[in-house]
């Protein structure tokens, strides 16, 4: 080794003997350092510096110890630069540096012995320390990407510990100032120990290295995978047409965005959150996900903590109230006062409305009168029909396709928690083998139990006590039980004035604008209602006559249309165009007084109706036939008539031996119509009697009421109804049982002013009012004669009309 060596000193890497590296040098004094060497033997000595930013670096800024190199090959590129190949030689201790003519020169001792002094031969323990060495640098070079496979081989091949030890210091990937401390160590085994431990503290980084890369290699994929395959369904599903459909992320996030802002109650919010945790982990288009999508949907889209605001003020309801109806006083002032109590008692604990009586009197309307009245949202829920529990409470999620019930689905459209349900024709519930609406119905009425009505399929309680329940029904034919919680208001029916009233005021001007027609187009003159009410309605309602209004509007808008008139008055004598062919006969059905043939008032569902009863004597035994789909009770009706009849025959005239030869048909007609009931009872008695007499019947009494065997006249219930119904049917004298007198305090005047109302006790009385002559009883001397020998001439069987 020479004694001194112009220097390159180097800002980042440390050479060791016998490695060869490129160097690119640029600075003026290195450049010149080079220069120098090359005009010389072409040997530099490279030493690291301490701190590589250093431009200018002098003694202090250079480590102790650097290796001499020879340059093999030297470049100079155009743009001053110059590129080194330079070969390490041998380590040198740097004693003293000196700058002169542009450059570093170092005055160094030798650090290592000469290249070409024996070296005595490794001991076995370092041999094995350097096959150690060698197999780790295998598991490092196959870990460690940058270095070329061969250069283990390579490695494997060196036998001199140093150089062995070196090469590797060379290759492995360390700091700078440990790089320098491999340098500086003079004693070969210890350098192997060195770089054995750098290297396994190289590898353990570099096996998590490993690990962690294929790690999110793998993680990597499976997002590229999820993510590919969500973009094919989503072009997927936009060749299909489902455009549109919302990201699953956004779904998610919009779900917790409501669960966290609505104001869902305890037990809702738990159920929600377990049910949206359960959704994110689901594949968004398999069908559990659906299910679970569904169920956070109605129970997210019910209203919760929504309100109305409920209007308290008493006398905008009756003005609304009044205004959308007319008539109906009592009803109207009865539900007044129920809205009062609310008001005062600010809750709804009372029984529930249930409004009663025949179609088209107002039932459905009122109820959405009332919903204006109180500002209260309006849901009508028929329950005609409904067989089904899960109707009403719902199916269990279990079921596929399972659905809320009618409740909880019906207050999802309300979207407040305080609407008006009007449950409709709760007397069409059903009933049958999947369970009974009406005790699901009970809880939800109940307003002791209403505040948890539990939904099969929500399965949490939800809250119905700020609902107001509004019924309807046309028969009280109901559970008792549900009757118990309603309070029953009756609609009985209009009086032919009530009825023009209403159509003037409501029905009429509604179908002129239904059907487009200009002010002054349609007049229907009051003459001309009336007659269409007489002639083609019969009902207790207005539902038929708004049918019919309804056809003239139209029939009158097509004549204005066709252009052949201006504008329409209709008039009784023109209402035949209109209205076409008379329904009805206005007035009594019967012109003569009939021997057999009554009146009697029949109470039906549809409200009060007059009920011919016709019988007639047949040769025969005795027996008595019946027809006019009677029912059971009317059957025994006719039996109990008839042995009243029997048991009192002589009294009346009748002798008792007629029985033994004839026997008796009673008909009631309109067979389609099914009757039944007791009240026919004395119009029973009043025909039968007639037709064995042969004394006719006066037409224009009309008569109700159920009769005991011994001929007292019990009451009957429908008094307005039959009352409206006697009215309509022209009738002028209606007998009525004495107990009944007391109902009268509660029909209205008009009623009461237009037909003769007689209180009857005992079927006599009838006899006496109803027939044209009195009955004579029989002389009890001839009777036996009489019951032994066929009179000639029996009255009853076609007997001749008296006038
Ligand atoms: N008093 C009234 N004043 C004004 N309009 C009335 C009155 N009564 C009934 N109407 C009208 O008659 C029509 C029929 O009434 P609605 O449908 O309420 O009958 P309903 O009693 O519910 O019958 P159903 O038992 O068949 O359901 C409606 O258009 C209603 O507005
Ligand atoms: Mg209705």
């Amino acid at each position: 080794m020479k004694q001194s060596y112009p220097v390159l000193p180097l800002r980042d890497i440390v050479v060791f003997p016998h490695m060869i590296v490129p160097l690119f040098v640029g600075r003026d004094k290195s450049v010149a350092a080079l220069e120098a060497a090359m005009a010389d033997d072409k040997e530099i000595f490279l030493v690291a510096q301490l701190d590589p930013a250093e431009d200018d670096p002098g003694r202090e800024d250079l480590y102790d110890t650097g290796v001499s190199a020879e340059v093999l090959q030297l470049l100079k590129l155009p743009d001053g630069t110059v590129r080194v190949l330079v070969a390490g030689k041998q380590r040198g201790q740097l004693v003293s540096v000196e700058s002169a003519n542009g450059y570093l020169t170092a005055h160094v001792t030798p650090a290592e012995p000469d290249e070409d002094e024996a070296v005595e031969p490794a001991s076995a323990e370092l041999q094995a320390l350097m096959r150690s060495v060698v197999d780790q640098f295998e598991n490092y070079a196959k870990l460690n990407r940058k270095l070329p496979a061969e250069t283990a081989v390579q490695l494997a091949e060196l036998d001199d510990p140093s150089r062995l030890a070196d090469a590797v210091a060379a290759n492995i990937a360390v700091k700078v100032s440990d790089k320098q401390a491999l340098l500086v160590e003079k004693d070969p085994q210890k350098r192997l120990e060195m770089v054995f431990a750098f290297m396994e503290g190289e590898l353990g980084v570099l096996q998590v290295e490993k690990k962690i890369r294929s790690r999110v290699k793998r993680q990597m994929e499976k997002t590229q995978r999820e993510y590919y395959l969500n973009e094919q369904l989503k072009a997927i599903q936009r060749e299909l047409g489902n455009e549109g459909e919302e990201g699953d992320g956004d779904e998610i996030a919009e779900l917790t965005q409501k669960i966290a802002t609505l104001k869902l109650s305890k037990e809702a919010r738990t159920k929600a959150t377990a049910e949206l945790k359960k959704l994110k982990t689901m594949a968004p288009m398999s069908a559990e996900a659906t299910v679970v999508r569904n169920y956070l949907d109605v129970l997210l889209g019910l209203p919760w903590g929504k309100k109305s605001k409920l209007k308290r003020d008493l006398e905008v309801a009756q003005a609304v109230l009044d205004e959308d109806h007319y008539a109906l006083e009592k009803v109207k002032d009865r539900i007044v006062e129920y809205l009062a109590v609310q008001a005062r008692t600010n809750k709804l604990k009372g029984p529930i409305l249930c409004l009663v009586g025949p179609p088209g009197v107002g039932k459905t309307s009122l109820g959405k009168s009332i919903a204006k009245a109180t500002g209260r949202e309006f849901i009508r829920q028929s329950l005609g029909g409904v067989r089904d529990e899960a109707e009403i409470r719902g199916h269990r999620r279990t079921y596929i396709g399972s659905l809320p019930g009618k409740i909880v689905t019906n207050l999802r459209k309300a979207g407040t928690s305080n609407p008006l349900f009007l449950l409709d024709e709760i007397d069409k519930l059903g009933q049958d083998f999947r369970g009974d609406p009406a005790s699901a119905l009970l809880e939800v009425l109940d307003p002791e139990q209403n505040n948890k009505f539990n939904d099969h399929y929500l399965e949490i309680d939800i809250d119905l006590s700020d609902v107001m329940f509004v019924t309807t029904a046309n028969t009280l034919n109901l559970p008792q039980p549900l009757l118990d919680r309603m309070e029953i208001i009756r609609l009985e029916g209009y009086t032919e004035d009530e009825k023009v009233e209403i159509a003037e005021r409501h029905l009429i001007a509604k179908q002129i604008e239904a059907h487009g027609l200009k002010d002054g187009e349609f007049t229907l003159t009051n003459e001309g209602l009336r007659a269409l009410i007489q002639k083609y309605t019969r009902e207790a309602g207005v539902r038929t006559l708004e049918r019919e209004i309804a056809k003239l509007a139209r029939k009158a808008l097509r004549k204005i249309l066709e252009g052949k008139v201006e504008s329409v008055t209709i008039t009784p004598d023109n209402l035949a165009d209109y209205a076409g062919v008379q329904k009805y006969r206005h007035g009594l059905s019967e012109t003569e007084h009939q021997i057999g043939a009554v009146t009697g008032l029949a109470w039906t569902e549809v409200g009060g109706e007059l009920l011919t009863i016709e019988s007639v004597t047949v040769p025969g035994k005795g027996a008595i036939k019946t027809t006019g789909k009677l029912g059971d009770v009317m059957k025994e009706s006719v039996e109990a008539a008839m042995s009243f009849v029997k048991a009192r025959a002589p009294s009346y005239g009748i002798k008792p031996s007629l029985f033994a030869r004839k026997d008796l048909h009673v008909h009631l007609p309109e067979g389609a119509v099914p009757k039944d009931g007791p009240s026919a009872g004395i119009g029973l008695v009043t025909s039968i009697v007639s037709t064995l007499t042969g004394v006719p019947v006066r037409r224009e009494v009309a008569m109700t009421g159920e009769v005991t065997l011994r001929g007292r006249v019990l009451p009957i219930g429908g008094l307005k109804e039959k009352l409206l119904a006697a009215l309509r049917g022209g009738i002028e004298t209606v007998l009525i049982p004495q107990e009944n007198e007391k109902d009268l305090a509660e029909i209205p005047t008009n009623i009461k002013e237009g037909l003769k109302i007689v209180p009857v006790t005992h079927v006599d009385e009838v006899l006496r009012l109803a027939l044209t002559e009195p009955l004579t009883a029989i002389d009890w001397s001839e009777a036996d004669e009489l019951a032994a020998q066929p009179p000639a001439g029996v009255p009853g069987l076609g007997g001749a009309a008296h006038h």
